[in-house]
């Protein structure tokens, strides 16, 4: 009797809305195709602690709204311990796995990249709400983060009309503005700053500068986006926070809103507040976009595995769902595309 196909499903990485439809996608696909699915758990970190779980048509069902993975996951990657790679490849083998989907941004498919070339037969599905993956128009989450980022935008502005005052949102999107240009367009910030454009003196001078024209002709508020990865005289403002993966502490981005809304403050006299979305961004369930681009990315991954073309990633071209090499984008990210930061800044001011 032919023995049963198994195909591997693993999140790692930063979570986001829209893995729980890409995870049910690539399940209930594989097994109307006659796959038996197992889920690992935590990322890359499953394989090393047998952690897994059977995936099913019951516990697929009902997840395509449910924010975050099912499945959890991890920053972990097996290139950091001795022999990690081969502990990956141990698991693998030992849960008698054909194959296996990764769902990662660009850190976990870097990894996903180098496993392959070492022998692992995988597939990538691009997740994040920075939409920093290259070779792929949007990712998973990205489009969900821009949606919420809007609407703090909007709220923002309604108080910032009432006090009158500069009101500065924070958003992430690591070392790439790609939500802060979305979301600042989509909600008519006055200006949008990003770690594309990265700001010196003189333009925040000339921030400063705008900021105080509006007020004196009598627009009395505005509303500013800023990047967390934004650099302010070639430096990119941190915070700490305490990682129990590594044991030590972590530098994460954030607080850059705080530092320019200090000096927006101070040099035009404006009351100036700030707010920050952190991980409010990245909770809660997808947008309707979302659900649809991970449903269409979990079916071409699982199309890709039964077809064994290994080391691809699903993506969109366009309106087109594709897929392209994994190694093309295991190194770098890709940034914002300044003709839609163009179109954003002609409303700027
Ligand atoms: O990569 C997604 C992301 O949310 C980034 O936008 C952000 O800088 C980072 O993850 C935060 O990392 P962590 O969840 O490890 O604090």
């Amino acid at each position: 009797m032919e023995e049963t196909k198994k195909l591997g499903i693993l999140t790692g990485g930063g979570d986001c809305p829209g893995i729980n439809a890409a995870i049910r996608a690539t399940a209930k696909t594989a097994i109307q195709m006659g796959y038996e699915v197992i889920g690992i758990r935590n990322g890359w970190r499953g394989f090393i602690d047998n952690e897994n779980k059977i995936l099913d048509s019951h516990n697929t069902s009902g997840i395509i709204d449910r924010g975050g993975t099912i499945l959890g996951t991890s920053r972990w990657s097996p290139f950091q311990i001795e022999k990690g790679p081969q502990r990956v490849f141990d698991g693998f083998k030992k849960l008698g796995l054909e194959a296996l989907v990764v769902l990662g941004g660009d850190g976990t498919l870097s990894c996903a990249s180098r496993l392959y070339k070492m022998g692992l037969p995988v597939v990538g599905i691009p997740k994040t709400i920075d939409n920093d993956v290259k070779e792929t128009a949007y990712t998973i989450g990205f489009q969900t983060s821009v949606q919420i980022a809007t609407e703090a935008l909007d709220r923002l502005r309604s108080t910032a009309e009432s006090h009158p005052r500069v009101m500065l949102l924070e958003v992430m999107g690591r070392h790439t503005g790609w939500i802060a240009t979305f979301a600042g367009m989509a909600s008519g910030a006055d200006a949008i700053l990003i770690p594309e454009i990265p700001l010196d003196e003189e333009g925040v001078e000339e921030l400063c500068r705008m900021l105080g024209e509006r007020n004196r002709r009598g627009t009395t508020f505005s509303v500013v986006v800023v990047a967390e990865g934004t650099e302010l005289e070639g430096k990119t403002v941190g915070k700490h926070s305490f990682d129990i993966s590594k044991k030590e502490k972590t530098y994460g981005l954030g607080g850059i809103g705080n530092v320019l809304g200090e000096l927006i403050g101070r040099k035009t006299g404006l009351e100036t507040r700030v707010s920050s979305l952190d991980y409010i961004q990245r909770g809660g369930t997808p947008v309707a976009y979302d659900r649809s681009l991970a449903t269409a990315f979990g079916v071409k991954a699982a199309e890709l595995i039964r077809d064994k073309k290994y080391g691809q990633m699903t993506a969109l071209k366009g309106n087109k769902i594709t897929s392209v090499l994994l190694e093309k984008v295991a190194d770098g990210v890709k940034t914002v595309s300044l003709n839609a930061y163009r179109i954003a800044q002609i409303f700027f001011g």
